[in-house]
């Protein structure tokens, strides 16, 4: 009797275990995919307006496509930070009091993963 009610706690462990572990999981998979929601968001409230679906109807070389971003050596979520701190000639300027740090980098992630 005594050994089954042992097996009944080891395999109640058990199911607790995994039923923890897959929760965890399941909470890192919403954390990561956030950000890029948050960005997708931002960016549309702060930048589609001159960059819409990442163009730059102002100036066709310079989207926010991977092939001219990265011929403008512009290859990092930083260096998206840095040129919304200190923009371009027509573009205008996002300090930190309109972009926080932390909204300016989803802003650069998402841009980096979206287009392409
Ligand atoms: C008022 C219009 C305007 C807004 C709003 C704007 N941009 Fe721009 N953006 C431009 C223009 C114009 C350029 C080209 C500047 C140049 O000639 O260097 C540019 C260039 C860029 C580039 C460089 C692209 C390349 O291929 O070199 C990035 C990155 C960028 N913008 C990101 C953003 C982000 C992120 C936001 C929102 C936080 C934003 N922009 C909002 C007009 C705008």
């Amino acid at each position: 009797m005594r050994k089954i009610f042992c097996l009944f706690i080891c395999i109640t462990a058990c199911f607790i275990w995994v039923s923890l572990s897959t929760a965890a999981e399941k909470n890192k998979a919403a954390k990561t995919e956030k950000p890029s929601k948050a960005g997708e968001t931002l960016f549309k409230e702060h930048c589609s307006m001159c960059h819409p679906a990442g163009g730059n109807p102002a100036n066709p070389k310079k989207t926010l496509k991977a092939k001219d971003l990265s011929a403008n050596k512009i290859t990092k979520a930083e260096d998206i930070v840095k040129l919304m701190r200190k923009p371009g000639p027509g573009m205008m300027k996002f300090d930190e009091k309109k972009i926080s740090d932390k909204d300016a980098k989803e802003i650069a992630e998402y841009i980096l993963k979206t287009f392409k």
